[in-house]
């Protein structure tokens, strides 16, 4: 499977949205990631149903909801509602993950887990079997436009190594700091979805930015 591109929502003009969707719709993007803050879970507040129900009312593309809030059980179904196919919860936030992933996927949607920086991957060993996609965060969640944190290449390397004859069709998707700089050796440790923010949306041509991110592909090894 080729990677996917997942541009941030976040970081697009909240005042032509319809207009940022669109250029994603006609873009070589894949993926819609939503990234919804509380301001408790995170320092940061971002939106909430009615502006996802809009970015849904023209989005062609799957909405990728990244949800940093507490108690998400309490939502999930909204946010179904609202249009998401995968839905992301932190592990930090979840007391009954197990029961919580099953929910998402009860709703036929896509169970995501996301790791802050400081969790560790193998605290996942025990309920790899039951996650759709794994959001490594590459940096503290609650803003755009952060530097990389490099030791998630090591992270993407546990992780690949953990699902490898147990759960092969992870999705292994890194969230933060991602752009044409570091895009090749993400790939080339094992994740196959990339978030892109400010990347994209800070160049002066987001479309292509876009495809320039998605047509970087991992060097084939010769002997
Ligand atoms: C951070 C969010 C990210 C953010 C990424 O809390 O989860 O999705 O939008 O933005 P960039 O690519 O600018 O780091
Ligand atoms: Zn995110």
């Amino acid at each position: 499977m080729s990677h996917l591109i997942a541009p941030s929502v976040l970081s697009a003009d909240f005042a032509n949205l319809q207009r940022d969707v669109e250029m994603i719709n006609r873009s070589d993007a894949d993926w819609f990631h939503i990234d919804i803050m509380d301001g408790v879970f995170v320092p940061n507040m971002s939106f909430g149903f009615p502006v996802m129900s809009a970015i849904n009312k023209y989005a062609t593309k799957p909405l990728d909801v990244h949800l940093m809030i507490v108690e998400p059980d309490r939502y999930l179904e909204q946010f179904k509602n609202a249009g998401a196919a995968n839905i992301t919860v932190h592990y930090e936030a979840c007391t009954h993950l197990h029961r919580t992933l099953q929910a998402i996927r009860d709703l036929g949607c896509k169970a995501g887990v996301a790791l802050n920086p400081h969790t560790p991957v193998h605290l996942l060993e025990d309920i790899i079997d039951n996650i759709d996609l794994v959001c490594l965060m590459s940096v503290n969640p609650g803003f755009g436009g952060q530097k990389f944190i490099e030791n998630t290449y090591k992270k993407i390397r546990e992780l690949k190594a953990m699902c490898a004859g147990r759960n092969e069709d992870l999705l292994i998707e890194v969230d933060g700091g991602v752009g044409v700089h570091n895009t090749l050796a993400l790939l080339q440790a094992g994740a196959n979805v990339l978030v892109a923010g400010n990347a994209v949306f800070a160049d002066e041509n987001p479309s292509q930015m876009i495809s320039q991110l998605k047509n970087i592909s991992p060097q084939i090894k010769t002997a």
